[in-house]
């Protein structure tokens, strides 16, 4: 019997790491939505991947946004009537302001609003998108996290505080390990990668590697074989030559 075409979502894809992802996913010939919460950023890039011979669906997609992922959901059931990939990417990152330097100086409302969309969001697109997985026992769900969120490396002195942005991350963590644990003995594998420090918008320039490097990983666990890695936290691939699995 002939592999079917996985079907795949990508939150946040009009820009930076989900782009990558989505450019990636459709080049293996996975059937990609490319989602974003402005059209007019998401059809635009969907027209920068058909100029590459890519055709890619779009729908619009809020993800801090309940009504946004119910129209989102509805469309998805009624066009594909399953999904087989979930890459939750949407982001944002408060590092720059100032008082994102110290947990003492932190406005609670800026944590609150970046847990919104880094955390929440999260919960509120796999509430939704998993019962279109279990239609036919079959998923794989990408968080992406940053190893910026690893309680076992939290206090060195390497990484910025951004008390709001690592908090938020070791949220998506969490996440990760209680919905591999609800999902066992299924055939939905959710696991979270680290895509390491890359030239986006959340980025900047100074950061050493592409999002296209960063996405290698995300696109490895987008496409794991059935009884592949559950519940886990990966770091860029790159880096070890192969996946390697970091300390929570
Ligand atoms: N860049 C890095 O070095 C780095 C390192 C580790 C982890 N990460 C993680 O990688 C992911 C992608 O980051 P990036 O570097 O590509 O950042 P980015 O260039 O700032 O892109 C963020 C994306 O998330 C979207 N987004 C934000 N809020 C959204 C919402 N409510 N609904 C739907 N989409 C939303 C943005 O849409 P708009 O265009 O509408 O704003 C944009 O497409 C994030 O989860 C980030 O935390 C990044």
């Amino acid at each position: 019997m002939a592999t079917p075409t996985r079907i795949a979502v990508v939150t946040g894809s009009n820009r930076g790491l989900g782009y990558a992802i989505a450019r990636k996913l459709a080049q293996k010939g996975i059937r990609v939505i490319l989602t974003s919460r402005n059209e007019t950023d998401g059809v635009k890039a969907k027209q920068q991947l058909a100029g590459e011979g890519l055709d890619v669906d779009y729908h619009v997609l809020n993800v801090t946004d309940d009504t946004s992922v119910q129209d989102f959901t509805i469309w998805l059931r009624e066009t594909y009537g399953s999904v087989d990939i979930l890459v939750n990417n949407a982001g944002v990152n408060p590092t720059t302001q100032p008082e994102e330097s110290s947990l003492l100086t932190v406005q609670l409302a800026t944590m609150q609003a970046t847990f919104e969309t880094n955390v929440l969001a999260v919960v509120r697109i796999c509430q939704a998108l998993i019962p279109l997985m279990q239609v036919n026992n079959y998923g794989r769900i990408v968080n992406v996290s940053t190893e910026m969120a690893a309680l076992a490396t939290i206090n060195h002195d390497y990484y910025p505080l951004a008390p709001s942005y690592r908090l938020s991350k070791v949220g998506v963590n969490a996440i990760t390990a209680i919905l591999a644990k609800e999902l066992q003995g299924t055939n939905i594998l959710v696991n979270a990668y680290s895509p390491g420090w890359m030239k986006t918008d959340m980025g900047g320039e100074n950061a050493p590697f592409t999002a296209e490097e960063g996405a290698e990983t995300a696109v490895y666990l987008a496409t794991l074989p059935d009884g592949g890695f559950q519940g886990q936290f990966f770091a860029e691939m790159r880096k070890f030559g192969g996946p390697f699995t970091l300390q929570w």
